[in-house]
């Protein structure tokens, strides 16, 4: 089970749901950044359950521990360890899931993989491995803004059927947080949180999608073939649990647009390139051009739900499931800080290796 994400700013990943820790290992990230658990622990609470009756009831703090890699607030270039104490554990809830494959969880496929799984809260495919991701993403966020003054925000743009009208370069990040479902256009957000309410009264979920803006990116990282800068950015998202879809730029829009539509007008000024538009999100033949990265990501809705399901079970039997346990009606919601790290985390990476590229005697 590869969790180890990325190679010159290198994050490994640890700890199950109902453990007794999770955390993270950064290896890689260069001397002298200035760097405080504050500032980790403000990314963290936007991912913490339990913020309001819109995500999981469950009650966890989240504090998270700097164990190793920092002297007189700074990084020494050495490993940092990150963790978090698990707390607030209901493992009694998953008793059903020990026999039972939870439909459009990873019930199924652990078993299928490695014939032995630690059920408790879905274990390594629960989201609070996720937490790790958003500790070092924090790192990671901190380096491109000092560096290139990048500036990343991931927001709700849409919740089911219901879709936020909105111009994404005016959002802001106060927008983005003053909104229980992380919606900025306020008209929206009240209609998603009712949809939200709605289904959760129904004991069922629905899916969201994301929009990730990345303003300021380093200019020209990415690799031209395989690592493409689009490509490892929707790698990265497709990490998250319960993504199913990635778009840059236009997206799958552009396949119904022509090629005078769609083409950036190109313009040099004020000593720079940029583009009069911005369909291609920012990125061209792998290589980041300055403009604002722009994507989506897509949501399923979360797995667990309350009713009643069919499904089977590891004895070969066919029969129903009730899930219990303090479940998110839509997962999005606590989603953006977290595609918002994995996008510092693959640009970072991006980053270093375009300066060791870049190298001059
Ligand atoms: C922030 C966040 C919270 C989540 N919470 C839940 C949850 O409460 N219940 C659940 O069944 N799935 C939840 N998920 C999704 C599961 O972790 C995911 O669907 C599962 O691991 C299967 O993986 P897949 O959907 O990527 O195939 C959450 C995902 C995220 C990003």
């Amino acid at each position: 089970m590869s969790s180890i994400y990325g190679k010159l700013f290198s994050v490994s990943t640890w700890g199950e749901s109902h453990g007794e820790a999770v955390g993270v290992v950064i290896d890689g990230c260069p001397a002298g950044l200035p760097l405080t658990q504050e500032e980790i622990q403000r990314a963290l609470d936007r991912r913490r359950p339990g913020q309001n009756s819109l995500v999981t009831p469950r009650k966890e703090a989240d504090t998270i521990h700097i164990l190793s890699g920092t002297f007189e607030g700074k990084t020494t270039g050495t490993p940092i360890c990150l963790a978090a104490w698990n707390e607030n554990q209901h493992s009694g809830d998953y008793a059903e899931m020990v026999n039972w494959y939870r439909p459009g969880h990873a019930d199924l496929t652990y078993d299928l993989k490695y014939g032995f799984r630690d059920y408790r809260g879905g274990g390594r495919a629960s989201a609070r491995e996720t937490l790790a991701r958003v500790a070092a993403g924090a790192v990671a966020s901190k380096i491109l803004k000092l560096s290139c003054g990048t500036e990343i925000l991931s927001w709700i743009e849409s919740v089911g059927n219901v879709k936020a009208n909105i111009d994404p370069s005016q959002v802001t990040a106060e927008a983005i947080e003053a909104s229980p479902v992380r919606c900025p256009d306020s008209e929206a957000s009240q209609k998603m949180a009712a949809l939200i309410q709605e289904v959760r009264m129904a004991k069922d979920s629905v899916g969201a999608v994301l929009a990730l803006e990345i303003r300021k990116p380093p200019v020209a990282i990415g690799e031209p073939v395989f690592e493409k800068a689009q490509a490892v950015l929707g790698g990265a998202m497709l990490t998250i649990p319960a993504v199913k879809g990635f778009e840059i730029g236009e997206g799958f829009a552009a396949s119904t647009m022509r090629g005078s539509e769609h083409n950036d007008v190109i313009r040099f000024e004020n000593g720079g390139y940029h583009t009069l538009t911005n369909h291609a999100g920012g990125i061209l033949g792998g290589i980041t051009n300055g403009e604002t990265i722009h994507c989506r990501i897509a949501f399923k809705p979360t797995a667990t739900i309350a009713q009643e399901q069919e499904t089977a079970g590891c004895d070969h039997q066919n029969g129903k499931l009730i899930a219990r346990g303090r479940h998110d009606p839509c997962v999005a919601v606590r989603a953006p800080v977290i595609v918002e790290s994995m996008a510092a985390l693959a640009l970072v990476n991006l980053f270093l290796e375009q300066k060791a590229r870049t190298f001059q005697f």
